[in-house]
């Protein structure tokens, strides 16, 4: 969900764990950057140094996907710098070189292949390559046969098996496989992760899906839904704010299904524990599902001022019909209720989502139902997909495909709309103080750049000659707006 690109100061960059094992010292990332395409984001994580007197294993690591990728690429770095391997910032120094990969939309395995049919020259060097994620679990062993060069293919849900993985590469095989464990319970949970961001802190707390909507690769790719304990989660938590993280963001395909491995915790009782963490300052959550999206939560945002005000609930369709297709298992009435629960909050909670247009069936009149429920909830913002085909699932068997181009038009339709609303949403904060934690500065511009509690992002202005900290929290008094984004000048 982050447009933003960080940097971060190496002192704050710390993996707690290593420090202690390996006496490690972690430089800064090279960058973060999202694709414009919603919440998918590459992140070439680099952590320059090595560990003293490790032998000179190297690896390079490029990821693809979801904020729960690139979640899972801090927690594989960690355990790959854990086994005494240094990452390096280009696939010519590397003796090991990773991919990990999404799926959700298309083409993404043909994407894959033609990427690894550009590393086979290669070959020669002796590097192996290994394919992770998404992808790596769909196409599985099929990888080797249409690329042999590779040597690795592995599903996230078998990361937690990497390091035996690891010595079998190391020893030579050329084969290794983590593709088994669709079906496992347990969480990739480790001390090992190298975290890019150095105020926000990211925690899965539910992994897999369960839910199998018709358009969806990800119940087939990520495996069986599977929960954290909450005291796991809220040691987590503690460490991140030990750290001196400020933010913390609980990730998970559908957050909101968490179910306390435990049954101490609900989920709306585990976001308030964890916004009590002393220091912690913004606890965000994404993704919630409509179907598992409780008053309970909105009660508790209202009642714990750490909760950000901020709620991703992905629609996909206003449509009944076209919700009952996917297989959503909600109506729009339900959907629509949901919204109704946390517009009447106290608090002035911003509300955005995902819309799918062209599924197959999917009439001109079913696509104007979207456009009126987005009419009818104003959201802040939204990501808008065209409905994009994929393996294995149920929707591949529909008929009445939507031609691409009137999936085009349709899309193009949708993003107007949502200018508009956007626009008229942002107006509301005209004058308003809001509260910001700084991200960084666009030198050319002269402006800072922060992030509200509402997930907005504010361009602002301070006075000359003052020097801002990334991750500070200022307030910013709001001078004007964009469909997009907010602009303002610092309070003081
Ligand atoms: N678990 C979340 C979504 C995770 S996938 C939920 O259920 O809401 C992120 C988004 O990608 C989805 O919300 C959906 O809008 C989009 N998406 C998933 N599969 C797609 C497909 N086959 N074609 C187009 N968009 C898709
Ligand atoms: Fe995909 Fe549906 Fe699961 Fe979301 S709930 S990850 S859209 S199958
Ligand atoms: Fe992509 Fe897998 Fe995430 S398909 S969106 S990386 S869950």
């Amino acid at each position: 969900m982050w447009n933003m690109f960080a940097k971060c100061s190496p002192s704050r960059l710390r993996l707690a764990a290593l420090s202690r094992t390996g006496g490690l010292s972690l430089a800064s990332l090279a960058r973060v950057a999202r694709d414009p395409v919603a919440g998918i984001i590459f992140t070439p994580l680099v952590y320059t140094d090595s560990m003293s007197g490790a032998a000179d294993k190297t690896f390079y690591l490029e990821t693809f996907g979801c904020q729960m990728n690139a979640h899972d690429s801090e927690k594989v770095v960690g355990t790959l710098l854990a086994q005494g391997y240094r990452q390096v910032p280009t696939v010519e120094e590397a003796g090991l070189v990773l991919y990990n990969t999404c799926s959700i939309r298309d083409k993404a395995e043909q994407k894959v292949f033609n990427r690894l049919a550009d590393y086979k020259k290669y070959r020669a060097q002796g590097k192996q390559f290994g394919v992770l994620g998404c992808v790596a679990q769909q196409e599985g062993e099929k990888i080797f046969e249409r690329a042999p060069y590779v040597s690795l293919v592995c599903g996230s849900a078998s990361y937690r098996n990497l390091p035996q993985m690891l010595v079998q590469l190391e020893a030579g095989s050329s084969r290794v496989t983590g593709l088994d464990d669709r079906m496992t319970d347990e969480c990739f949970e480790t001390e090992f992760t190298a975290r890019t961001n150095p105020h926000r802190g990211y925690i899965t707390i539910i992994e897999g899906c369960d839910k199998f909507c018709a358009y969806c690769v990800v119940p087939f790719t990520r495996g069986k839904e599977r929960s954290r304990t909450s005291v796991s989660v809220l040691e987590e938590a503690r460490q991140l704010a030990d750290l001196g993280y400020t933010e913390i963001q609980l990730l998970g395909q559908n957050v909101n299904s968490y179910r306390d491995p435990s049954g101490i915790k609900s989920f709306a009782e585990l976001l308030v524990v964890v916004a009590s963490v002393g220091g912690i300052r913004r606890v965000r959550f994404t993704t919630s599902h409509p179907r598992d999206f409780g008053r309970d939560i909105v009660e508790a945002i209202d009642a714990t001022p750490a909760l950000c005000d901020h709620v991703h609930l992905p629609v996909q369709s206003g449509s009944t019909r076209v919700l009952d297709a996917m297989s959503r298992l909600y109506t729009r009435d339900q959907y629509l209720e949901r919204i109704s629960w946390i517009q009447s909050a106290r608090r002035d909670i911003s509300l955005t989502s995902d819309l799918i247009v062209g599924f197959p069936g999917e009439t001109e009149r079913e696509f104007e139902e979207t456009l009126s429920l987005m009419d009818l909830v104003g959201y802040d913002s939204v990501f808008t997909f065209k409905y994009s085909p994929r393996p294995n699932t149920p929707a591949l068997r529909l008929e009445d495909a939507i031609p691409e181009a009137e999936k085009a038009r349709r899309l193009a339709v949708l993003n107007d709309r949502q200018k508009q609303i956007g626009a008229r949403r942002n107006q509301r904060h005209v004058g308003q103080v809001l509260q910001v934690m700084v991200e960084g500065k666009n030198v050319a511009r002269g402006q800072w750049v922060g992030r509200t509690s509402q997930i907005k992002v504010l361009n602002f202005t301070a006075p000359a000659g003052r020097e801002l900290a990334t991750g500070s929290y200022v307030d910013v008094r709001v001078t004007g707006c964009f469909p997009n984004s907010l602009i303002g000048e610092l309070a003081v």
